[in-house]
């Protein structure tokens, strides 16, 4: 990831139903996902009959991280983590082979959740995930990255997953639109992720678009242009059955229900109505009914236990004193919003704070960065305990 908020940018630019029953209520196979297929119906909330996956991924860097960490409390603590369920990053084409593994041990009341994270041109507006991919590899992207997921999905039938579809990167369409590389990667954007759409539309599976968070579509002027470029998507891919909404607050660091909000004192507070991701939900789910796009959404509070800790709403890397945040569940007290899940898994770094790095981002430099960190996507032992430490709820 990432990207840069704005509400200075986005200021000068201007610019239910009833759930009815998912099917899924087989008897457990030994190792096995469910005894026959699975049909989920996007209708409804699918989190109300399904738990996310701890998946095995996940799980070794914890059993790893635990056995490195001295204090025996702590690493008892520690290991209470690999039970958590949390998503599953594809984030090369390479890494796809991940996924074997995660199946593995998937039971009937799992869902396996998986981020679809592999765009030409990815991370448009920052430098610290800069993809396997460049600008123009859009047939690359099609046939070796989403039409090779969407071959092990339906190979599957079994099996619930859940898909985050492509972190920031229609966001960055709507508030970067002003920078050179977000030009160049807009056109496959727009394409990748309507064929992504369309091709992961399969029964046993449920999408969650990705849609930034409050402190960057939630400014007031780009809620509408936020939800227009989202549906444009959804329509351009066919209006696909199984997308269920949006994802938000993505390895995002926002409260759920912090009131009046931790950046309620900025002066421009003003111009965002957005103050809490809860809040944000309810305004871009009404800007997304307008434009005609179904707007539940499911919000990663993998890391978002402490407050107070940003200098700007638009910090995004590593934040320094963060602490993991609310667990995984259905119960969010808002129609609007099916679960809180955990999309980043905390522990992983969000980019290198090393100035040499070919992929390194200031924002990893600036004073509310933990330093040192390693490369986006790779393990940092001392981040992660920090996060088990200020754990809100606590381990
Ligand atoms: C990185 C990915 C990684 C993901 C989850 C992103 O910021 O670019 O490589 O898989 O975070 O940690």
């Amino acid at each position: 990831m990432k990207y840069t908020t704005a509400s200075a940018v986005a200021l000068a630019v201007v610019v239910n139903g009833l759930p009815s029953q998912t099917q899924k209520q087989q008897p457990r196979q030994a190792g096995g996902a469910c005894a026959s297929a699975v049909t989920l119906d996007a209708s409804t909330n699918v989190w109300e009959s399904y738990t996310l996956h701890a998946n095995s991924f996940y799980r070794a860097e914890i059993e790893a991280a635990a056995a490195a960490i001295t204090d025996s409390a702590l690493a008892a603590k520690a290991l209470e983590v690999a039970d958590i369920g949390t998503f599953l990053w594809l984030d090369t084409i390479a890494n796809i082979d991940r996924l074997e593994s995660a199946l593995a041990d998937m039971t009937c009341d799992d869902i396996l959740g998986l981020v679809i994270y592999d765009l030409p041109g990815r991370d448009c507006a920052a430098k610290a995930s800069n993809g396997e991919l460049a600008v123009g590899e859009i047939e690359k992207y099609k046939t070796e990255y989403v039409d090779a997921v969407a071959a092990i999905l339906k190979a599957n039938p079994n099996t619930a997953f859940a898909l985050v579809i492509e972190p920031d990167s229609l966001p960055n369409l709507v508030t970067n639109a002003d920078l050179a590389t977000c030009q160049a990667s807009a056109a496959g954007y727009r394409e990748g992720v309507a064929y992504a759409l369309e091709t992961l539309n399969l029964p046993n599976v449920v999408m969650y678009l990705d849609a930034g968070h409050g402190g960057w579509l939630g400014w007031n002027d780009n809620l509408e242009p936020g939800a227009e470029e989202l549906a444009s998507a959804y329509t351009s891919a066919g209006s696909p059955s199984q997308l269920r909404g949006i994802a938000t607050n993505v390895a995002g660091w926002n409260s759920w229900d912090a009131v009046p909000g931790e950046f309620s004192d900025d002066p421009d507070a003003q111009y965002n109505a957005a103050q809490n991701e809860e809040k944000y939900v309810e305004l871009i789910g009404a800007a997304l009914a307008s434009a005609g796009m179904p707007n539940h959404a499911i919000v990663d509070t993998g890391r978002n236990g402490v407050q107070g800790l940003r200098l700007a709403w638009g910090d995004w890397c590593n934040v320094d004193g963060a602490g993991f945040g609310l667990r995984p569940t259905a119960d969010t007290g808002s129609e609007l919003a099916d679960a809180f899940v955990w999309v980043k898994p905390g522990g992983e770094s969000d980019g290198t704070s090393d100035t040499t790095a070919t992929r390194y981002d200031s924002f990893c430099g600036l004073e509310d960065a933990y330093k040192p960190s390693p490369e986006a996507g790779t393990w940092n032992q001392a981040y992660f305990e920090m996060l088990l430490e200020n754990a809100n709820p606590a381990f």
